[in-house]
């Protein structure tokens, strides 16, 4: 039997009625094979056939209160039973108190909301915010990186997802990454490059728009000095800095935001995912005072049915309450440096781990099919072809031992809930020590 002839035999009667009336995303549906979970609790949940995984991934890395954040869901049901939905020109006391958090817990002065429903949607508002505030058309962002699925935030996303919706709308421009493994520009001169690229654009670029560390695209860390180096290039050339805090934001590097890492307080910040633990599907567009005052006279021409559902916003205060009450943040920061030795000693036990890297709960383990050469076994064509990886297969072999753990292009993203303990970080590392023999086999002789 086929691969996939295989997989069909082993679908119960969901995921053999899902496989047949629903999309899978970003894949070709003859490669989709959808598992039934029935039930996620704490940092674990088990699927239909009764298999329990370690999820070292938070799902697609926005699980970060876990799977039993019992206050959250409290909140959803409460709300929706007192008011399940208000049209915009409404408010309800969820939404004022979340957009008073988040004026607290974003960084500086960063302080009025404009609420969407997705990650996707919050980098669209701030696309359109930045445009509307400067005058100014054209977005910079960079190669790695990923913005969302929409034309506009497509368009700014760097990583291979965009060539199918390419040219795109007009405006975005790229440049290089900060990426000290992999690229052949050193960091700091990638800097000097976005400086040089504003310069000749000539007072045309409304916005910078980063991820503070970079997440789906391989858990990029730049150098300490390089944000606020970048807030200043932007600054100096008329640009807004937009930092894209969808995947960093929310504990994962052991504080609030990716930004706080680096002490910078971005013009726009964007969020979604750890916004609500995943609870409800909720995206954030934060800005500074300046930003929000101009549109007391100019229309910010942009809204949504659901722009500050009542329900995701009580799940978005009772996510933040949750971060709070149970020091999730500082628990990522101690938890993530346990984290961070452990996937050394991996390093040093596989010579198919070129490079770990990460903040906080937010790790790359980045592979190498020659020691010391730095040589990729997967590539960013990868990411849109048919077929598997060896990333691939290890991420499989992870599963095999109960961990699931998500995978882009060369590197495993090892980014679970804040609430994993050391223990089970050893558990889930002890699964990814038997994982990566499948890479070292793999390797060049
Ligand atoms: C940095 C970043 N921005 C935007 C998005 C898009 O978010 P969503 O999938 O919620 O639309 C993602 C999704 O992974 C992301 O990681």
């Amino acid at each position: 039997m086929s691969r996939q002839e295989d997989a069909a035999a082993d679908r119960n009667e969901v995921e053999a009625t899902d496989k047949e009336y629903v999309f899978g995303t970003w894949a070709y549906q003859s490669e989709v094979d959808p598992t039934q979970v029935e039930r996620a609790d704490g940092v674990r949940f088990t699927t239909a056939d009764g298999e329990e995984y370690l999820d070292l991934s938070g799902q697609l890395m926005c699980s970060n209160l876990g799977h039993s954040a019992d206050a959250v869901a409290d909140a959803m049901a409460e709300q929706a039973r007192e008011a399940a939905y208000v049209a915009p020109n409404y408010t309800t006391d969820a939404r004022a108190r979340l957009g008073e958090l988040l004026a607290e817990v974003t960084p500086g002065d960063l302080s009025k909301t404009f609420f969407s429903t997705s990650g996707t949607e919050a980098v669209e508002a701030a696309i359109k915010i930045a445009r509307f505030y400067t005058g100014k058309q054209k977005i910079l962002s960079r190669y790695r990186s990923y913005h969302g699925a929409t034309a506009g935030s497509i368009s700014v996303t760097g990583d291979p997802r965009r060539l199918a919706a390419e040219p795109g709308v007009p405006g975005a421009i790229k440049a290089p990454d900060p990426y000290a493994y992999g690229s052949t520009l050193d960091p700091m001169e990638s800097l000097d490059y976005i400086d040089e690229m504003l310069m000749l654009e000539g007072d045309t670029v409304a916005a910078v728009l980063v991820e503070p560390i970079v997440g789906s695209n391989g858990i990029l860390v730049p150098p300490e000095e390089y944000l606020p180096r970048l807030k200043e290039i932007a600054h100096d050339h008329g640009a807004l800095l937009i930092c894209d805090e969808v995947m960093a934001g929310f504990g994962r590097t052991g504080e609030w935001f990716g930004s706080d890492v680096f002490g910078v307080t971005p013009d726009i910040m964007t969020m979604a995912k750890g916004l609500t633990g995943a609870y409800a599907p909720l995206g954030a567009t934060v800005v500074t005072p300046e930003i929000a005052d101009h549109f007391e006279d100019e229309m910010l021409c942009h809204g949504h049915t659901y722009a500050g559902h009542p329900v995701a916003c009580a799940a978005g205060v009772a996510a933040i309450e949750t971060y709070r009450e149970q020091n999730l943040i500082e628990r990522a920061s101690e938890t993530g440096e346990y984290l961070g030795q452990r996937l050394e000693d991996l390093a040093d036990a596989h010579p198919s781990v070129g490079d770990t890297r990460g903040v906080g709960l937010f790790r790359g383990v980045e592979l190498t099919k020659r020691e010391g050469e730095r040589e990729p076994f997967g590539h960013r064509s990868d990411k849109v072809s048919k077929g598997t990886t060896v990333v691939d297969e290890v991420a499989a072999r992870a599963a095999d031992e109960g961990v699931y753990v998500a995978n882009m292009i060369n590197t495993l993203i090892v980014a679970p809930p804040l609430t994993i303990t050391e223990e089970e970080v050893d558990e889930a590392v002890a699964a990814l020590d038997a994982a990566l023999d499948v890479s070292d086999a793999a390797m060049d002789d």
